[in-house]
């Protein structure tokens, strides 16, 4: 339209009748806005389709983007000023490390597991919100044991499986298989992946984790009924007694007692104990079937080395995470379990270094233990020697 107007006037001795002006005029614009639609068009509706394109299999469209957009931006408005103020720079010392810029209100510092869907509410997600963990360290060759053991947990537990062997979907001939999260990382050990998967934030909505095995032998035991007594006599931590058959019976601490439901403390062997509430007499269970309370777990999962994957000396100073530990750690004896002792992970060792694949991984154990107890008794040095205390008046309670 501009060129047509700077034509006009370059052409100034050319007379032509108003009314023919008018005429030509209105013909051309016609003309020009039939083009330029013709112009836009096309593009337009090829942009349209880029933007779905790139929502291929589903029913998102530029104009629900748009529209989404739209009321977002009317939101805005409604709680901004429209002249522009210096609004304070947000600074929350007591966010989250890191998040000190946020309103506190959107800071979600804590996760969980739950499966959920790609459609439908947010809200309406969960048809049970579960209350309880357990995660088991699994190869394929334990499946009809590992079968057997998630038969006692309720729906109202995560079932979460590490796998070591790299088999996962070959666990679906399970039905639970199918809710279950699996987590696959070969050769990995039962440790590394709860240092690794079940951080303490990750865990949060759960009240109790159980952190277990797999050649355990469950047909005493119910995880409903265990999680009553627990509660009942303020277990933080703690395990199903053993059946006094179990192979590899190490600790009497561990071993079912009949008649009662839960005990605290025991007689071990003469000179094992320096007191009677001292590990392994009390304060103590195992790291095979172990049970924790949310911030039991929370202390547990930081006192877990990267490094040390096989938790060797977790069980002789979980005492360090509750006060008071003779009181808050126990076994549980109406439910209990028979350890088979099936060194499940014996075939995961290096069959290059001229010993068994499982001497392999017994060397490391031991090996790890010595690491982890020196490293704890340095750290303690460390500690009490800054706070100006003679760390040989203490006693180690190793
Ligand atoms: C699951 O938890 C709910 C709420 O605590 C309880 O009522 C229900 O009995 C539990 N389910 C089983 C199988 O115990
Ligand atoms: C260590 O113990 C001895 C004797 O029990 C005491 O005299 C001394 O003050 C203690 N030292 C420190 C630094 O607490």
């Amino acid at each position: 339209m501009v060129t047509f107007h700077v034509c006009l006037s370059c052409s100034g001795n050319v007379r032509i009748p108003i009314k023919t002006m008018r005429l030509i005029l209105a013909t051309f614009a016609g003309a020009m806005f039939g083009y330029f639609l013709g112009i836009i068009l096309p593009n337009l509706s090829a942009k349209m389709n880029l933007s779905s394109n790139l929502f291929p299999s589903t029913d998102l469209s530029t104009q629900t983007l748009f529209n989404a957009l739209n009321s977002f931006k009317a939101n805005m408005v409604v709680s901004a000023p429209s002249k522009k103020i210096n609004r304070p720079k947000i600074w929350i010392p007591t966010n989250p490390k890191g998040a000190e810029g946020l309103p506190p209100g959107i800071v979600s510092p804590m996760s969980d597991i739950y499966p959920r869907r790609l459609w439908g509410k947010p809200s309406e997600d969960l048809a049970i919100v579960p209350k309880y963990l357990v995660a088991f360290t699994v190869g394929y060759e334990q499946r009809k044991s590992v079968n057997a053991a998630v038969q006692k947990f309720s729906e109202n537990f995560t079932i979460v499986l590490f796998h070591y062997d790299g088999q996962t979907s070959e666990w679906d001939e399970f039905e639970w298989s199918r809710r279950a999260i699996h987590v696959s990382a070969r050769k990995q050990s039962k440790w590394w992946h709860a240092k690794r998967f079940l951080h303490p934030d990750i865990v949060a909505p759960y009240d109790y984790i159980f952190i277990w095995d797999e050649d355990l032998g469950v047909q005493h035991f119910n995880a409903e009924e265990y999680i009553k007594i627990v509660r009942k006599h303020g277990l933080e931590i703690s395990q199903p007694g053993l059946d006094p058959h179990s192979v590899g019976r190490t600790w009497e601490m561990t071993m079912k007692k009949d008649g009662i439901e839960v005990h605290k403390k025991t007689e071990e062997r003469p000179g094992w104990c320096t007191d009677s509430y001292s590990p392994p007499c009390a304060a103590f269970v195992e790291i095979r079937a172990t049970v924790f309370s949310r911030n039991a777990w929370r202390c547990v999962w930081h006192m877990i080395q990267s490094d040390l994957v096989h938790g060797w000396g977790l069980d002789f100073n979980m005492r360090r995470c509750v006060e008071p530990p003779h009181e808050k750690i126990g076994v549980v004896d109406a439910q209990w379990i028979v350890h088979k002792g099936i060194p499940t992970q014996g075939n995961q060792g290096p069959g290059e270094t001229g010993m068994t694949p499982l001497k392999g991984i017994r060397e490391r154990c031991k090996h790890e233990l010595v690491i982890f107890q020196n490293r704890m008794s340095n750290a303690e040095k460390d500690y009490y020697e800054e706070m100006g205390v003679d760390p040989s008046n203490l006693t180690t309670g190793f």
